[in-house]
């Protein structure tokens, strides 16, 4: 595929170029794995985060453990549309990958100078995990298998979390083990993101196991999951990226992290302030500019709007290191990322279109540092628009979606910026720094 016709000239600014692409929400086969690299590849991008398993579905082939994809690869349903007028499609959704997939995935993506960088999200996201092993969530093992016949066919943050056993840490060892032998990352993605922590609050073997281990609270208990995992790939010769969440209780067992784990800080600037200040590595994907998968305008036409309004614009203006930055973390900004989620992005040519042409102006904020010139961008744009149809891509229109691109009757749950920016401020108090 041709290099797109944007500005990606010169030397990159940021070494860490990357799109995390969620494959769990909604599996796409391989032929469309290699396709989107190949499109990455053009934009001068050189990550690909690989979003392998969530509540609604695990795809990544574990041999020790095949009911990951077995069970927890396959649900029954997914929701349709978003909030409180959503309903269930009915329609069954399953997939996953052979390992031997994704080892040609990774070789083709490195022979486009593309890095692949898996991710297994832990300890939360879990549901998938407990409908194939109860065994590895809280509680006695029968109420785990009632709460969670399949993975979870409706979209949001669940509850459900795994247990701190020891037998469950070593399950995690050995899915990451089998993780190393497919990817050859040096970087590896545990998660760590949207952990509840009321069923290891509520749970009198969890508490006891705490106490045992000298953890005061469920944050400090993630902390010491983490850095297991963490540790774990370290004696791997891996490094661990993970989302800014794993900085909750780092205060009390900071020591625990290992020093070069990267924190993908995706909720407002606090946790990558934080992470610098600690001697992580950050990348920087601030829900607000590089979320693709929220809406692309206020239109009653956008197809199932979710989150704030993230318009072409809105993405060119993308200040990975604004004026306020400290110098902690203009030191330790390794990149910054777009994150695709795929919940409502049923299909390929959904996918383009949350897609395209939002990446063009990320791309060119990653080569170059933010935010555009918007009237330079505007004028590469018809080139770029017009290379986009040559690729085959089925973008958003400048002007809007075509009849075939909406959801009309499909209902959305829009955000405005105000709000999302106070709940950011809420979701990151409990972070060390906020309350330093
Ligand atoms: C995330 O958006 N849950 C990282």
């Amino acid at each position: 595929m041709p290099r797109a016709p944007l500005d990606l000239e010169g030397e990159p600014r940021f070494a860490w170029r990357g799109v995390m692409l969620d494959v769990a929400r909604r599996f796409r086969p391989l032929p469309d794995l290699l396709r989107f690299v190949d499109l990455l590849a053009a934009h001068g991008l050189n990550v690909l985060q690989l979003h392998l398993t969530d509540d609604q579905g695990w795809r990544f082939e574990v041999r020790a453990y095949p009911r990951l994809t077995e069970v927890g690869g396959r649900r029954s349903a997914s929701q349709l549309g978003h909030g409180p007028a959503s309903t269930l499609d009915g329609v069954p959704h399953e997939g996953s990958y052979s390992q031997a997939e994704l080892r040609e995935l990774v070789a083709y993506a490195a022979a486009r100078g593309i890095r692949v960088v898996p991710e297994v999200d832990v300890p939360g996201h879990a549901k998938a995990i407990l409908a194939a092993y109860p065994e590895f969530g809280v509680g006695e093992v029968d109420d785990v298998r009632a709460r969670n016949v399949e993975p979870w066919t409706r979209y949001g943050i669940n509850d459900e979390v795994l247990n701190v056993e020891q037998a469950t840490l070593d399950f995690v060892r050995t899915v990451f083990d089998e993780l190393c032998e497919v990817f050859d990352s040096d970087v590896v993605g545990f998660g760590g993101d949207e952990v509840r922590k009321q069923r290891w609050a509520a749970d009198a073997r969890t508490q006891e196991l705490m106490a045992e281990r000298g953890l005061a609270t469920e944050e400090e208990l993630q902390a010491w999951f983490l850095a297991q995992v963490a540790g774990h790939l370290a004696s791997r010769g891996r490094r661990v990226i993970g989302w800014d969440e794993m900085l909750e209780g780092a205060d009390a067992v900071a020591s625990a992290l290992p020093a070069d784990a990267v924190v993908a800080s995706w909720r407002g600037p606090v946790g990558a302030e934080l992470g610098a200040r600690l001697g992580h590595d950050v990348v920087l994907c601030p829900d607000l500019w590089t979320y693709l998968d929220y809406r692309q305008s206020d239109a009653a036409e956008e197809p199932i709007p979710v989150g704030t309004v993230l318009s072409l614009e809105d993405a060119a203006s993308f200040d990975p290191l604004p004026a306020d930055a400290s110098a902690a973390l203009r030191e330790r900004v390794v990149g910054v990322q777009a994150n695709v989620w795929t919940e409502h992005l049923d299909t390929r040519d959904r996918l383009d279109y949350a897609v395209f042409p939002r990446l063009g102006a990320f791309a060119e904020v990653a080569w170059n540092g933010g935010p555009l010139d918007w009237a330079a961008f505007e004028q590469r744009l018809p080139a770029y628009i017009a290379w986009l149809g040559e690729q085959g891509v089925d973008y958003r229109p400048l002007g809007g979606p075509r009849a075939d691109q909406q959801r009309p009757g499909v209902p959305g749950a829009p955000r405005d910026r105000a709000s999302r920016i106070a709940e950011l401020a809420e979701l990151t108090a409990s972070l060390p720094s906020a309350s330093a």
